[in-house]
């Protein structure tokens, strides 16, 4: 049996991120375009990122619900659906987004060449949604000053916590992921004695070590995010990165969560927003402000590979693929035994410099 790839959802923590929510314009060719593009990705991520040994250039793309059905129909992933709003104690919106661009490297030059050439694929295709670059700040702090991702599961347990397997047997390899931007109130947050963050957080601000069990209030965050399923704790894979904008006044977090299932996340947030029990809420959440939300099916890179020829629409909607912007020629499918990510052919046809 032909093995799947996956994207790289586990890539390592980067220094750099870029994460790009676009919709997808009405029409066919807007369609074809991204088509063409998932198809192309790889290639685009191998001819930028070998530039720079190292630069550990990754880029994972989410498809959104409506999207779904726009690109690629059925079969449709089993748990995709729209992300859903949460009105509990705090607000987690639902925000617009058909695709997501999930952009990590070592270095901001990287991330933004590899942004330019997926946006120049799909330049008149996608209208942008939202944009945040994100950075790392000293020791992976969040703006609020704290470790962010320490308990985050590695190697196989991030595989095993992200990664489809027969739970949903025509998009093994493929994940989940849910995206939020948030804006914190850094005044009224540094206003906060030092221990009350620790005990909102969970964990010791300077040395990142975890309070005592006994020591931990009910609603500290890494309480209501550590959740079970059938009595076995289960995980998710977060990336957060902080971004900051001084004209705008907005200081942040961008959360980013993968998961095997979306209903990890959902749970999480549920514990967050509404509390667990109802009201005891996530505290971080009164310096912290959700202004985006969705949720993106992350197909297998062997999925992908194929997209422009063995899914969606019938390729003649794109009667003349010279007039597409950034319309690559259409491959051949692979054959079932080539699960390669053809990466000859690709190069020859993408033509950088
Ligand atoms: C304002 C946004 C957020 C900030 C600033 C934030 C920050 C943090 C920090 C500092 C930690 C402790 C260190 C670590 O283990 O990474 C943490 C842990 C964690 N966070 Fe968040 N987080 C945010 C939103 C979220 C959301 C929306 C979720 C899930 C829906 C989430 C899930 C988790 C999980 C699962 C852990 C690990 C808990 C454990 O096992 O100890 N976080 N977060």
């Amino acid at each position: 049996m032909p093995s799947t790839v996956s994207q790289a959802v586990d890539a390592r923590l980067t220094r750099a991120a870029i994460f790009l929510v676009v919709t997808i314009n009405a029409g066919a060719r807007s369609e074809s375009a991204v088509r063409n593009l998932c198809g192309d990705l790889a290639a685009l991520v191998r001819a930028v990122g070998f530039r720079v040994p190292g630069g550990e250039l990754s880029c994972v793309i989410g498809i959104g619900s409506d999207a779904w059905n726009r690109l690629f129909g059925t079969p449709r992933p089993k748990e995709l659906h729209p992300f859903r709003e949460i009105l509990g104690v705090h607000h987690a919106v639902a925000t617009p987004g058909d695709l997501l661009f999930h952009i990590r490297a070592t270095r901001t030059d990287l991330c933004f060449e590899l942004a330019t050439q997926i946006m120049t694929r799909l330049a008149g295709a996608v209208s942008v949604a939202d944009e945040v670059h994100g950075f790392k700040y000293f020791d992976d702090r969040d703006l609020l000053g704290f470790v962010d991702g320490t308990e985050n599961p590695v190697a196989q347990a991030a595989a095993e916590a992200t990664i489809i397997g027969n739970e949903d047997a025509s998009f093994t390899g493929g994940s989940y992921v849910i995206v939020q931007k948030y804006l914190h109130d850094l005044t009224k947050w540094n206003a906060l004695p030092v221990e009350e963050q620790e005990q909102i957080v969970g964990r010791k601000k300077l040395s990142d070590i975890e309070l005592e069990a006994a020591a931990k209030p009910t609603f500290a965050h890494n309480v209501l995010t550590s959740i079970s399923e059938d009595g076995q704790p289960v995980e998710i894979l977060r990336d957060n990165m902080p971004f900051g904008n001084f004209g705008k006044g907005e200081f942040g977090t961008y959360f980013i969560g993968y998961a095997r299932s979306p209903s990890r996340v959902e749970h999480m947030l549920e514990n967050m927003f509404i509390g667990k029990p109802p009201g005891n809420y996530d505290r971080l959440l009164d310096v912290s402000r959700a202004v985006t939300g969705s949720l993106f099916f992350v197909p297998s890179a062997t999925f992908l590979d194929n997209a422009a020829v063995v899914a969606g629409p019938a390729p003649s909607l794109a009667t003349n693929s010279s007039d597409i912007p950034g319309q690559a020629t259409s491959k051949p499918p692979l054959s079932s035994a080539d699960d390669s990510l053809r990466i000859g052919s690709l190069k020859k046809e993408t033509g950088h410099e």
